[in-house]
């Protein structure tokens, strides 16, 4: 695989429809703060003409799965930071690179799950379409609000 099809600027990494549906019959989510009007997984989204990252999500069941580039940094904090609210919980799809600042700041210690997915995703386009598996593994991270109790660390297989 090249450079580019690494890239993020050339995929979307949209959340395979199949495995979202898994998570969302888990929590029920209502709010994707990182979307276009196409990709969105919940009927109330963000984009980047809203910037998701300055958004509330107080409230809300989250569903995330942020951009991959540099800011993804950002959206991990921003998750932690949201998750505190009360009656919030905070669901983020991430390539699980456990040597990053931001897992080490904001997951270790801080969430109350992290699911390792054993394998790889097949993240689509917008359009749905999307047939080898990434090319980095990843995880499920989540923040419930504070009102709730316990940490788990799991694996999932797919
Ligand atoms: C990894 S894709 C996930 C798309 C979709 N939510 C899903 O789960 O399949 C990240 C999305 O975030 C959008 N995005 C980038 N910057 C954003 C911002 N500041 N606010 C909201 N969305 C943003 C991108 O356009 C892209 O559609």
């Amino acid at each position: 695989m090249n450079d580019a099809l690494l890239s993020s600027k050339n995929m979307c990494w949209c959340t395979p429809p199949d495995f979202f549906a898994e998570l969302d019959r888990e929590f029920h989510f209502e709010l994707d703060p990182a979307s276009t009007d196409k990709s969105a997984k919940c009927a109330k989204h963000f984009t980047p003409d809203d910037d998701g990252l300055k958004q509330d999500w107080g409230g809300y069941c989250v569903f995330c799965n942020p951009p991959y580039g540099r800011a993804i940094a950002d959206w991990v904090r921003k998750g932690y930071e949201e998750s505190r609210k009360p009656g919030t919980t905070v669901v983020m799809l991430i390539p699980s690179r456990t040597d990053t600042a931001y897992f080490h700041d904001w997951i270790f210690g801080k969430a109350s799950e992290v699911r390792f997915l054993r394998g790889r995703l097949k993240f689509t386009d917008e359009d749905g379409n999307g047939e080898d598996a990434a090319p980095f593994p990843s995880a499920v991270i989540v923040w419930r609000s504070p009102e709730s109790t316990g940490r788990e660390f799991a694996t999932w297989h797919i």
